[in-house]
This record gives C-alpha cells, sequence and structure tokens, in this order.
C-alpha cells in the first residue's frame, strides 16, 4: 500500500516554490515548533515517533539527538547529509528537487531542537543543479522570514548554508563530511570523540540524512505518536525506496514499513514486476554496499516467512540468509544478469572511492577488483575464488570507517549465495558470453 508522509505533495506544479508550497500546509511545523513547542518537547516527539536515521544505519534519530554536548557558550551545528552517492540510491535528489522547502522546514524544526544557529547542507558534487535548488529555496525562505535573525518573530535565530563537495562517496561518511566542510581533505575521522561531542570546528554537532529531517516535519505536525502507529515493529513510518535495475517502473517510492517484497516488487503501485517477463535472479536491497540476495531469500526469510519491507525483516537471519534496509536503494536483478560481472562494477567503484587512510581497504579494494577483472578476462582460478573470500574477510571491521564493509559485503555476499557461478566462470570461462565480450572490449581499450 502507498501511504505518503512526505511525497504527498510531490506532483504538484509549484511545489518547490515557497507561495505554493506554504498554499499546502507548508511551514506549519515551524510555526508550532517555534511558538508552541519546547526544544526538549520536539526531542521528545521524536523518540515517541521511534524514527530510525535514513542515511543507512538506521540508529534511532531521538537517541542521536539526546547524545549532544550543551557546554555553555559553545555553538552547535546540524548538518544536513545530503552527499547521497551509494549506487542505486536517489531518493534524497528526488525529495531535494521536488520539496526543497520540506527540507528546510525540516532543518529549521530540528536546528531549534538541537540548539543549533548555524547549519549546513552538504551536497555531493554531482548535484549541482539541485543545490540551485536548494539555494533559490533558502533565498525565499529567508526573504520570508523564515530563515535568519527572529525567525517568525520568535527570537530563534538560524543561518543555513549549501556546501557542494567535490564528488566523493567517502564524503557521505559522517567524519569524513564534517572534514570536507571545514575545508580539509574528507578523511573519516577515529571514533570517538563522536560529532555529537566533537563535530564540526570541535564543536557539538549533529549529521543527518535528508530524509530523517524531512520526516522531523509530519512528526511535529501530527505528534510522534501518531507517526508511530505507521509501520511495523521498530521500523516505525514511511520510507523513501530508490527502486531500478530490471523492474518495469523504476523510480522513488514512498512505501509504508512492513509491506512484502514481494509486494513491492510485483504490485502496480510499486515496481510493477520484472521487465520482459523475465524471473527475479537477485535483489540489492540497501544500496551496493547490502548483501545481495537470491530471490527465495528475498522474497521469504528462512523460516519462510514473507520477507517485509522493514529494517528487522530484511536483516532476519543475519548475513547468512538476509540482509539490511541500507539507504534503501533497490536494485531487482533478472535472470540473465551475471552476478560476477555486476559485482566487479561495485568492487571497481569501492576501489576508486576508497580514500586510502586504511591500508586494508586501499589495498583490499584493489585486489577483489583486480581479481574479479581476471576472472571476467577468463584467467581466473578456483583458487582465486577462495582468495577472494580470505580478501574481504580480512577487511571488514578492521577500518576506521565502514567504507571497508560496504567493500567487503557485496564480495561475502556474492559468493556466499552464487559461488556456483564463479565457478562456472573460472572453469568454463570459453562459455561464458561475458567473459567473450569483456575481452574484447579490454583487447579495444588496450589498441
Ligand atoms: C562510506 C559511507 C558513505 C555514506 N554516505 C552517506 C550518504 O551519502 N548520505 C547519508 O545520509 N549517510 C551516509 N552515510 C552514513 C553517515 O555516516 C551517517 O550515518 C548519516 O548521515 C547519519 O544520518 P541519519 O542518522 O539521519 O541516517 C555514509 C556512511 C559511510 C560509511
Amino acid at each position: 500500500m502507498e501511504r505518503k508522509l512526505l511525497l504527498a505533495n510531490a506532483h504538484i506544479k509549484g511545489i518547490e516554490t515557497l507561495e505554493v508550497y506554504r498554499q499546502h500546509g507548508g511551514y506549519k511545523s515551524v510555526e508550532k515548533a517555534l511558538k508552541t513547542m519546547a526544544p526538549e518537547a520536539i526531542l521528545e516527539e521524536v523518540k515517541t515517533s521511534g524514527l530510525r536515521g535514513r542515511g543507512g544505519a538506521g540508529f534511532p534519530t531521538g537517541m542521536k539527538w539526546s547524545f549532544i554536548a550543551k557546554p555553555e557558550g559553545v555553538p552547535r551545528h546540524l548538518v544536513c547529509n545530503a552527499d547521497e552517492s551509494e549506487p542505486g540510491t536517489f531518493k534524497d535528489r528526488y525529495l531535494m528537487e521536488k520539496l526543497p522547502h520540506l527540507l528546510i522546514e525540516g532543518m529549521i524544526v530540528s536546528s531549534f531542537a538541537l540548539g543549533a544557529n548555524l547549519s549546513y547542507i552538504y551536497i555531493r558534487g554531482e548535484y549541482f543543479y539541485v543545490a540551485r535548488i536548494m539555494e533559490k529555496a533558502i533565498a525565499e525562505a529567508y526573504k520570508a522570514g523564515l530563515l535568519g535573525k527572529n525567525i517568525l518573530g520568535t527570537g530563534f535565530d538560524l543561518d543555513l548554508y549549501v556546501q557542494i563537495g567535490a564528488g566523493a562517496y567517502i564524503c557521505g561518511e559522517e567524519t569524513a563530511l564534517i572534514e570536507s566542510l571545514e575545508g580539509k581533505r574528507g578523511n573519516p575521522r577515529i571514533k570517538p570523540p563522536f560529532p555529537a561531542i566533537a563535530g564540526l570546528w570541535g564543536r557539538p554537532t549533529v549529521v543527518n540524512n535528508v530524509e530523517t529531517l524531512a520526516a522531523v516535519v509530519p512528526i511535529v505536525n501530527d505528534g510522534g505518536a501518531e507517526y508511530a502507529k505507521i509501520g511495523i515493529g521498530k521500523s516505525t513510518g514511511t520510507k523513501l525506496i530508490s527502486a531500478s535495475g530490471h523492474i518495469n517502473k523504476p523510480g522513488v517510492y514512498e512505501i509504508e514499513m512492513g509491506i512484502t517484497v514481494e509486494d513491492f516488487i510485483y504490485s502496480e503501485a510499486f515496481c510493477g514486476g520484472i521487465r520482459n517477463g523475465k524471473k527475479l535472479k537477485a535483489v540489492v536491497a540497501g544500496g551496493s554496499s547490502v548483501p545481495i540476495l537470491p530471490t527465495e531469500l528475498i522474497l521469504k526469510t528462512a523460516a519462510g516467512e514473507p520477507r517485509l519491507m522493514s529494517y528487522e525483516s530484511l536483516s532476519d537471519g543475519g548475513f547468512a540468509t538476509g540482509t539490511m534496509m541500507g539507504s534503501g536503494g533497490f536494485i531487482a536483478m533478472d535472470e540473465d544478469t551475471s552476478i560476477v560481472k555486476n559485482l566487479y562494477t561495485f568492487s571497481r567503484f569501492y576501489h576508486h572511492e576508497s580514500c586510502g587512510q586504511c591500508s586494508p581497504c586501499r589495498e583490499g579494494t584493489g585486489w577483489m577488483e583486480k581479481i574479479l577483472h581476471k576472472i571476467l578476462d577468463g584467467r581466473g582460478t578456483l583458487k582465486d575464488v577462495d582468495l577472494l573470500w580470505d580478501i574481504q574477510s580480512k577487511i571488514e571491521g578492521k577500518t576506521i570507517c565502514p567504507l571497508g564493509e560496504a567493500a567487503a559485503w557485496p564480495v561475502a555476499a556474492a559468493i556466499r549465495h552464487f559461488r556456483k557461478e564463479f565457478e562456472e566462470y573460472v572453469t568454463n570461462p570459453q562459455n561464458i558470453k561475458d567473459v567473450k565480450h569483456f575481452y574484447r572490449l579490454n583487447q579495444l581499450t588496450e589498441a
């Protein structure tokens, strides 16, 4: 079932303008929060809502906010993470393009709750046109007295700036993002201290995803308890899913958490089934870094229960038989997809994006890419498949930031669930269309 809390007005013509946005109830939560609520009361509503961070890790937002340090006289900051570089994830771009004022509204209320008077939106470099949309909306909000000094006469001041990154995936990791925002190379920091204690310029900082901050608007408008009624278990509310791959209707969908994966893939309200009547082979459910699952495991848990679109159900069975919600980048692959070739694409990406600070990630991502290249080139051996497994196991948990895991998990899952396919590539390369194609491609590039 479709349930729209964030995207309900996305189809309205001109909704990106302040005028039309306000005609449809926009900025009501700012009026309510700043005029009638104490910051602590907003925090309580967010806690009650059960909202979990939509950037990937699913950490409870209210709890994260409650960690923010409040040393006397030290400014605090809210930073919106709009870096969105995970392959398969494009929902934040959609939200900012369609509803820039929803994000600004969520940021005003959240900044007020956190006691931040200077906040930032950090946008990935490739989204320069989205940054322009945000800047235009921010200028409108300043003009209307929704940003700047003494917002709506309440005495609350907030300045909001857009900072464009240089297009590095690592700058989505919150401490690398903070380094980049400070004008340095985007290398992740060692934690602790966590940003809530020492973040931007060493000051208490909360970093939240675009969708998380937008969700604060309906939570404040309707109350945390109402929000918590939507969804299932500890997966409350709605979730934006970026759906791509071999489906009939790719796009961004807002779902109520708890619908079945099968419904999401096959119903007309969402993906509309697999293209050209083909069979589904596998799904990467939460962006390229989460474990891939074959059809039988993505549709049903190991216990035979229907798999649901929720944090708990997607991770049911751990990595042996489950996966993760991640950032909601849902990539469906049909029966003709080569898992090995797909994995090579992902591994190439992670190698390119590793910041190089930690040896296991810097070296390991490169080795994995090279081995997969060798296998696709028809020169792989069974030992290479074991070596791939070995290398991924030596990256996980051994790096400063989770880019290491993001690179290792797809390799582990592909081998765990599709080992036969890897074996076929190395034992009968002459029979594999991709190998021949890949070899020709390489010859062309080398020539
Ligand atoms: C390599 C890497 C890339 C990340 N990229 C993003 C991103 O593009 N957007 C995002 O919101 N979170 C990203 N994260 C997660 C952030 O570090 C952080 O957890 C998130 O912004 C917190 O917001 P939330 O609590 O609202 O989810 C990334 C993490 C890692 C390790």
